[in-house]
């Protein structure tokens, strides 16, 4: 047996994790890093496809045992449900992090000015960002109401901030992400009359070098972009130091809170 300081900090460690939009980016890197770091985690990673994600693939190479890949793409609320059932009414988990986000693709840009406003843009981003993360919380409820202590994250931004916000620009994204914010806080707001142990928050991950801030990291600082497993790393730390007290909270990446 471990000495109860030591047990009671392995304790408040994640064991059954469940990752929302795994298949590259910070979804991969925190999967890799929730795996790594103890032989006994178990992790659910949710993709669009993930037989399309070499990553993810890798990852299952490696660790068959403990990692489950489900398809669920977040805009579709049959998928959320039949992935929750899915998972087993016995499943419990700690942890589950909405990780799956938009900035840029094919028809989607970033607006600079209100004339790039796209209506097809804004809704897409708040399905994927606002939405996604509420039907998350609808039905996996369930298997985080275990009464010991769990998390439920959704990967914000500090752009998402409104109280922050002095540059304008990114209709699409801040809106989204400030809705999200909402809808973490309410929940949070609802959990702790159904479900005390339950820390609900917002997290914002730094700037990242993936595939979301790509065409936007020339602008960033040196000693600002942190990879996607520096970021995992950290979001992963700031996960672990959360209490009940802190549910319905906006931390940054190094713990600090932010306004809304
Ligand atoms: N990178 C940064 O600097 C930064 C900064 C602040 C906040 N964030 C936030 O962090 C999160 C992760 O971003 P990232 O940088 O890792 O982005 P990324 O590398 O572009 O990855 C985005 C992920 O979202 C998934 N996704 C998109 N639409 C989805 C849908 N409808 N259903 C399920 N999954 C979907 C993608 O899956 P597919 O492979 O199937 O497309 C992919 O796994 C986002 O919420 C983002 O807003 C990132």
């Amino acid at each position: 047996l471990l000495p109860p300081g030591l047990r009671a900090a392995y304790l408040r460690r994640v064991q059954r994790a469940l990752i929302q939009g795994g298949s590259r980016g910070l979804g991969l890197a925190l999967t890799e890093v929730l795996l790594a770091r103890d032989p006994l985690m178990e992790v659910i990673v949710t993709s669009r496809n993930p037989q399309n994600s070499l990553g993810l693939q890798a990852l299952m190479d490696q660790h068959s045992r403990a990692l489950r890949c489900l398809a669920l793409d977040v805009t579709d609320e049959v998928q959320i449900q039949n992935c929750a059932e899915t998972l087993g009414s016995n499943i419990e988990l700690d942890l589950l992090v909405n990780v799956s986000g938009v900035l840029h693709g094919e028809n989607m840009q970033p607006e600079r000015r209100l004339e790039e406003v796209k209506p097809e843009t804004m809704l897409e981003s708040f399905r994927v960002h606002t939405l996604g993360p509420l039907l998350m919380a609808k039905h996996f409820l369930p298997h985080l109401t275990h009464g010991r202590r769990a998390v439920f994250a959704s990967l914000s931004a500090r752009v998402g901030s409104i109280t922050d916000n002095r540059l304008g620009g990114w209709y699409s994204y801040r809106s989204t992400k400030a809705a999200q914010n909402m809808v973490t806080k309410n929940l949070s707001i609802e959990c702790k009359r159904r479900a005390k142990n339950l820390i609900c928050v917002a997290l914002h991950p730094g700037t990242v070098n993936t595939d979301l801030s790509r065409p936007f990291a020339g602008k960033v600082p040196e000693g600002h972009l942190f990879s996607p497993s520096q970021a995992a790393k950290h979001l992963v730390e700031v996960i672990d130091g959360l209490s009940p007290e802190d549910t319905g909270g906006f931390f940054a990446w190094d713990g600090q809170p932010i306004p809304w």
